[in-house]
């Protein structure tokens, strides 16, 4: 089992990027935290980051060919990006939308996700906890 993480703009700068929103711990702890829980259940994974929307774009198309599965926080761009929204249903991968904060509880702007409608769920408000159940989330769609 193969899954990739993808993760959108400012997300290089967690730890010390808002910490009372995002917390303390970097995306090298996270992705620490998810190799560890994927090795306990025998998966792969691949961890990747950009700020730049069409990168992403360009992962999710090429992600079928190695990957059973997507993780996506695709941090700002949920909620402006039709482009990836098109990726995820062009390719039909299954994807897992994840946030680090619940954005239901935050500003009103945060509520809509363009890409939810086309993911096969949405884990939020969890801090790094999203990212390690996001891992039993994959597995659970890739063995369905
Ligand atoms: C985020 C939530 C988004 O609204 C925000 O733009 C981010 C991070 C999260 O993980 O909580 O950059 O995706």
């Amino acid at each position: 089992m193969r899954i990739l993480f993808l993760n959108g703009p400012n997300l290089n700068l967690l730890g010390e990027r808002e910490p009372d929103v995002y917390g303390r711990i970097s995306l090298a702890d996270i992705e620490a935290k998810v190799r560890q829980r994927a090795k306990q259940l025998n998966a792969e994974v691949e961890f990747r980051q950009s700020n730049l929307e069409g990168e992403l774009v360009t992962w999710i198309q090429q992600s079928r060919a190695k990957f059973e599965a997507v993780v996506l926080n695709a941090a700002a761009y949920t909620h402006t990006s039709v482009a990836l929204r098109d990726a995820i249903a062009a390719v039909g991968i299954p994807t897992i939308e994840v946030h680090l904060s619940n954005i239901h509880a935050r500003e009103e702007f945060r509520h809509k996700s363009l890409i939810a409608p086309v993911c096969r769920g949405q884990i939020v408000g969890f801090g790094w906890h999203s990212y390690v159940l996001a891992v039993d989330a994959a597995i659970n769609v890739i063995e369905k």
